[in-house]
């Protein structure tokens, strides 16, 4: 079964693409390289250079193949960015999702799987979150995968595209045998920040706030590792053959704190880590952790890394092995 994997050579997609390849599927890769690796995508998997807001090379992509299903990561994907830049992200991840689901659905497409974020939760009433959650973007970022998932509702109503938005919580890790992991341009998560100080790239971690109301003071997020991100996407693919559309907060449903987060890298790594306390940032909450009950309980999905340690271990041994990412 032939699927179209758009921005599989980024940090996500390219290990969606692995473990769909292990599944048996046959993958197309649709990237434009804005920010991904042509060396992160899987030799076994075909690579098309394009970019989804051409709406022709879209339509070329298309005319050129069959699509059983589409798992779209290509995005702009950086909160302050979005609050600088917001037309990267109200026009181009819109104009993106739109010209794919535009083509896709005129050519038939069936099922189609948006990576989804937290950040639709900007005031959340109750801690974990549920997928009862009032929808309130916290950012034009967050706006654009608002916007993609009412283009999905609207697409099922008009066409009967079945569709799955997963909303990733904080996505961390890499391959456990190394070869592929987080390698951004611009890098924004705090465990690679942390893990680039312990190989001596930083000075230092600044954490920003220690004044939150959790038990530490630091901010607490939910971190879920790559691969157990990857099997819920190939779950709920799989689940849309014959059951509805639906959408999924996936975290592992435990929150570490920032602080947390530093202490177990000190301890994985064996390197000191200094800290800096700096001021807390605009927009941040104290907690973001994701109730995956419904996720679970429907596909029977279990996250494999649930231990943080566990999680920092498999990140930690790709940023040994690959100092400077995957140009290095
Ligand atoms: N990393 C996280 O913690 C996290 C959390 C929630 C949601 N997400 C979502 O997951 C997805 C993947 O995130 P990631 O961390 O792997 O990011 P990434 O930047 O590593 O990957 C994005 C990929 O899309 C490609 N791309 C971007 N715009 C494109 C376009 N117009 N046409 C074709 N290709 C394009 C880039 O070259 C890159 O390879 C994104 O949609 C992001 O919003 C990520």
């Amino acid at each position: 079964m032939q699927v179209l994997v758009t921005g599989g050579a980024g940090y996500i997609g390219s290990h969606i693409v692995e473990v769909l390849l292990d599944a048996g599927y046959d993958v197309i890769v649709f990237d434009n390289l804005s920010t991904g690796h042509r060396q992160a995508v899987a030799p076994k998997a075909m690579f098309v250079h394009g970019d989804l807001r051409q709406i022709g090379q879209v339509e070329d992509l298309f005319a050129a193949h069959e699509f059983a299903g589409i798992f779209h990561f290509a995005s702009y994907i950086l909160v302050p960015e979005s609050m600088q830049k917001p037309w990267m992200y109200l026009r181009d991840n819109v104009v993106a999702s739109a010209n794919l689901l535009e083509v896709a659905t005129r050519h038939g497409v069936g099922r189609f799987i948006l990576s989804s974020t937290a950040n639709l939760f900007d005031d959340p009433q109750r801690i974990p979150i549920s997928e009862e959650e009032h929808v309130i973007p916290g950012s034009p970022y967050g706006e654009s995968k608002a916007i993609a998932e009412r283009q999905l509702l609207w697409m099922e109503r008009i066409h009967g595209l079945k569709y799955c938005a997963l909303r990733y919580f904080n996505a961390a890790g890499a391959h456990p045998n190394g070869h592929i992991g987080e390698d951004h341009p611009v890098e924004t998560h705090l465990i690679p920040i942390v893990l680039q100080v312990a190989l001596g790239q930083r000075d230092h971690i600044t954490i920003n706030g220690t004044d939150y109301d959790t038990p530490d003071g630091t901010c607490i997020r939910d971190y879920i590792h790559v691969l157990d991100l990857a099997s819920a996407h190939v779950g709920a693919f799989e689940s849309l053959a014959d059951g509805p559309s639906r959408n999924y907060n996936l975290g592992t449903g435990r929150g570490y704190s920032v602080q947390e987060v530093v202490e177990t890298a000190r301890k994985v790594t064996g390197h000191a880590i200094p800290v800096q306390i700096g001021e807390r940032r605009a927009g941040d909450l104290p907690a973001l952790v994701a109730d995956n009950t419904r996720i679970k309980q429907e596909l029977g999905w279990e996250p494999e890394f649930a231990e943080l340690g566990a999680i920092i271990e498999t990140a930690w041994k790709w940023h040994q092995s690959h100092p400077r990412g995957f140009n290095g």
